[in-house]
């Protein structure tokens, strides 16, 4: 197996420890040890204090699998599975894939949705949004499908462009899947961060028997840094077979961070309210910001998740532009060519306490940038 170099992370290793100012960000900022203890229970410090650094459970601390199933509709803990999610992606796909499969993925996408299906040697068609609105339309979907078509990959929120699908909509990816008994993959990694007007969508293993679910603490509860994922799926067999892969990788999780991320999980406003506040707020200061800069030539406000994928109005390609923009100003953005896609975009992410400031020095620099 071959795998590509992941673009978008091998460009946030080059700039994000040494860049001023990050406008691309995905994730909100991280939340101090201090903040999670002071949210926990007596049980919970009880727990951390008489934590021992040994190796933990494979599929997961118990503890940690029933706090994460209060999200979803079963109550069977079996149907759990704890790992740290680009982990999780991985082995999904190296689970349930062979060489002569087709797979559909939503595109743009983060690399590994698509990647890691590339190295197995499928085949891969592109689930694509409008560029006007970047709506996606089931009937493309079903259009893609083939006789060998083995999985379905969503992201719903969708990173980079913000975008969502209704419920009505959902269930059609779920009724194309079941009618040609296809798996669907949901990277949920930003379920709960949705805006004020969006019905938050069930996650994928409620509604499908052979639907897998992603989620983590890295985006929902500003927790990246614990490396906590984790999958739910009525497919118990197909859990198994994820777990034993994971004996060749991590193993288990971290102990640390399984109880720190129970303490997260049982206490979850404590983390996404304040998540939900900040990137409603910045979502309408940028609103504002792209109405009185010329260069951006369309902001689509985003329905859900943390992000939107914003087209310039530039000569340059939207990389040399980022190139450009963090030699001279420190400021770190991330463009169309780490997502694979066409046009000339860079990604805003609206999770950041200090958006505007950043903003400031962005507006800056735009306003003295010949396009
Ligand atoms: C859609 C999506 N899935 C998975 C991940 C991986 O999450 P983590 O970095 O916590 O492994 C990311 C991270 O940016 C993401 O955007």
């Amino acid at each position: 197996m071959k795998l590509k170099n992941f673009s978008l992370e091998r460009y946030f290793a080059k700039h994000e420890f040494t860049a001023k100012y990050l406008l691309s960000c995905s994730d909100c900022d991280g939340y101090s040890l201090k903040y999670v203890l002071e949210g926990a229970s007596k049980e919970e410090l009880a727990l951390w204090e008489g934590m021992a650094f040994g190796y933990t459970q494979s599929e997961g601390h118990t503890l940690l699998r029933q706090s994460i199933l209060q999200y979803y509709k079963t109550d069977d803990i079996n149907d759990v599975i704890v790992a740290s999610p680009g982990e999780l992606n991985f082995v999904t796909m190296n689970v349930l894939l062979e060489p002569s499969d087709h797979v559909v993925a939503v595109a743009p996408c983060y690399q590994s949705l698509t990647e890691i299906v590339k190295s197995l040697q499928c085949d891969l068609s592109y689930w694509k949004p409008d560029p006007e609105d970047w709506k996606f339309d089931t009937a493309d979907l079903g259009k893609a499908i083939q006789p060998n078509t083995k999985l379905i990959i969503i992201n719903f929120p969708h990173n980079p462009t913000g975008s969502y699908l209704t419920l009505d909509q959902l269930q059609e990816v779920v009724r194309i899947a079941r009618d040609n008994d296809i798996y669907v993959f949901s990277d949920e990694m930003y379920h709960k961060l949705s805006m004020e007007s969006t019905q938050e969508l069930p996650p994928i293993c409620d509604l499908y028997e052979k639907g897998v679910s992603l989620w983590g603490t890295s985006k929902t509860f500003g927790l990246a840094g614990l490396r906590t994922g984790w999958l739910v799926s009525q497919d118990q067999s197909f859990l198994k077979e994820v777990i034993a892969f994971k004996d060749y990788l991590s193993i288990c999780s971290s102990a640390p961070s399984e109880i720190l991320s129970i303490m997260a999980l049982n206490n979850i406003d404590r983390y996404l309210q304040p998540n939900l506040k900040k990137i409603r707020s910045n979502v309408s200061l940028f609103r504002t910001f792209a109405e009185e800069h010329k260069i951006i030539k369309s902001f689509i406000s985003p329905q859900a998740g943390s992000t939107s994928f914003v087209a310039l109005d530039i000569k340059e390609s939207a990389l040399e532009f980022s190139d450009k923009m963090v030699a001279q100003t420190g400021i770190m953005t991330v463009p169309t060519e780490m997502f694979e896609h066409e046009g000339k975009y860079i990604r805003v992410g609206f999770g950041r306490e200090n958006f505007s400031e950043v903003l400031e020095v962005f507006g800056g620099y735009l306003d003295t940038y010949k396009p």
